[in-house]
């Protein structure tokens, strides 16, 4: 019963049914490099080389297809959808209150804490919205007080402009702008545009949280160091697929220059961040907020981060986030002793300078100029 079928799904035709093939009989009268003069196994044998052989080139053509795969970012035209500025800044959000998810030493206070004269921790004006840490309780021996906001709208794509004044930092401070949906996480992505620790010595990281199955082991075209590439939660106990800035893109080195603009682009085709120092911001990004002339991404040139979908569908990745902005202090990154003692040289353990040395958080406060949404048309 001789009906071979091999790998690649050829069926070879042995001649235990009818006449012998016709190459058996003329075996004798010619040279054995002559293919009809082949005996049966090494017809076989070079059939299934030639097989193996075209599936390698095929693989090949595959593989190095996909190392050069690229998605498609051709420019898309974007309107305004939402401006976070001004005096009402706040209104736009939750306030969110309750133990910290991330295990900082950190009491995070209701909006009636927060904009209290005797604490002042959030606080609004016609030119920026201010949220920081309190600096005047000396023994903060349960956790420091501090906020983080959710805005109250939440988006599944669109053009995000983050106009920064101040960025926090200083021993203990692990601060971060990021979007993601809290209550469905990690099924709902998170998207990190500013986040760092401590003296934020080491410049902006900016990194995807994801489920399995959404990895930046492609081509990609970016300014930043990659730190990681797979975006899943349980890769690397929840590093998710970083990228670092350079030191001035965060910190005390960004403040003093006045700080700057991020820019994420989020759309199916993949999720791009840029960053600019203030003084070299595009001109198509208006600093007059009553502007509502969208900006154009496709004039802006390599970003500082980029995860392109060829490996992760962001659609299904991401979804529903809302822009959180907070100040968590100690918690699993920046109060690990690998991190706050051994890489960032911070003094004594990070809960005791938290309880204690109130007056080193006067650096640890956030100042935006403006956020503001679009979505394409
Ligand atoms: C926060 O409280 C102030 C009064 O202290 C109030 O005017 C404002 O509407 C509140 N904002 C939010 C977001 O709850
Ligand atoms: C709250 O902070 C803002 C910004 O730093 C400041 O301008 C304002 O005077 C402060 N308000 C109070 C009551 O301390
Ligand atoms: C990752 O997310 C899953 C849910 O999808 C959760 O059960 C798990 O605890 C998370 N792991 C980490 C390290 O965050
Ligand atoms: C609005 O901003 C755009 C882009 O920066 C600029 O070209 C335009 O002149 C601005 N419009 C006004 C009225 O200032
Ligand atoms: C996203 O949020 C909207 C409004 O809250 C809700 O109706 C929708 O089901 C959510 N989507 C997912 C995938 O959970
Ligand atoms: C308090 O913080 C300041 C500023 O970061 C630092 O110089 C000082 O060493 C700290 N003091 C203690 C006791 O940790």
């Amino acid at each position: 019963m001789a009906r071979f079928q091999n790998k690649s799904g050829f069926a070879l035709q042995s001649d235990a049914y009818g006449p012998p093939p016709t190459y058996e009989k003329t075996a004798q009268s010619g040279s054995k490099w002559a293919p009809k003069n082949w005996s049966k196994k090494t017809l076989i044998a070079v059939v299934a080389a030639a097989v193996i052989i075209l599936a390698a080139i095929i693989i090949g053509a595959v593989v190095g297809t996909k190392e050069n795969a690229y998605p498609d970012y051709s420019r898309l035209s974007y309107s305004l959808q939402d401006t976070y500025s001004g005096s009402t800044f706040f209104e736009n959000f939750d306030f969110y209150t309750g133990y910290d998810p991330s295990a900082g030493f950190v009491h995070y206070v209701p909006n009636t804490t927060a904009t209290s004269s005797e604490y002042n921790l959030t606080y609004a004006s016609t030119s920026s919205a201010v949220l920081r840490v309190d600096t005047t309780d000396t023994d903060a021996s349960t956790g420091r007080y501090s906020v983080r906001i959710t805005s109250k709208k939440q988006y599944n794509d669109g053009l995000f402009i983050f106009d920064v004044l101040n960025s926090p930092y200083g021993c203990s401070t692990w601060p971060a702008l990021w979007l993601s949906d809290p209550n469905h996480w990690p099924e709902h992505g998170e998207i990190d545009v500013m986040e760092a620790v401590n003296q934020a010595t080491t410049g902006n990281q900016m990194t995807l949280h994801t489920t399995d199955d959404c990895k930046m082991d492609v081509k990609r075209k970016e300014t930043g160091t990659v730190l990681a590439k797979n975006c899943w939660n349980e890769t690397d106990g929840n590093a998710g697929c970083g990228v670092s800035g350079a030191q001035d893109t965060y910190g005390e080195a960004f403040n003093d220059n006045g700080g700057g603009v991020y820019a994420m682009e989020w759309r199916d085709a993949g999720i791009r961040i840029w960053f600019w120092a203030r003084g070299s911001v595009p001109s198509d990004i208006p600093t007059d907020v009553t502007n509502t002339t969208a900006p154009d991404p496709s004039t802006w040139g390599e970003p500082l981060a980029d995860f392109p979908g060829t490996n992760c569908d962001i659609s299904s990745h991401f979804k529903n986030q809302s822009i959180i902005a907070n100040i968590d202090l100690c918690g699993s990154w920046a109060g690990a002793t690998s991190v706050y003692s051994d890489e960032d040289s911070c003094p004594g353990t990070c809960e005791e300078f938290v309880t204690s040395n109130a007056t080193a958080f006067e650096t640890a406060y956030w100042e935006w100029s403006s956020w503001r949404v679009y979505t394409a048309n």
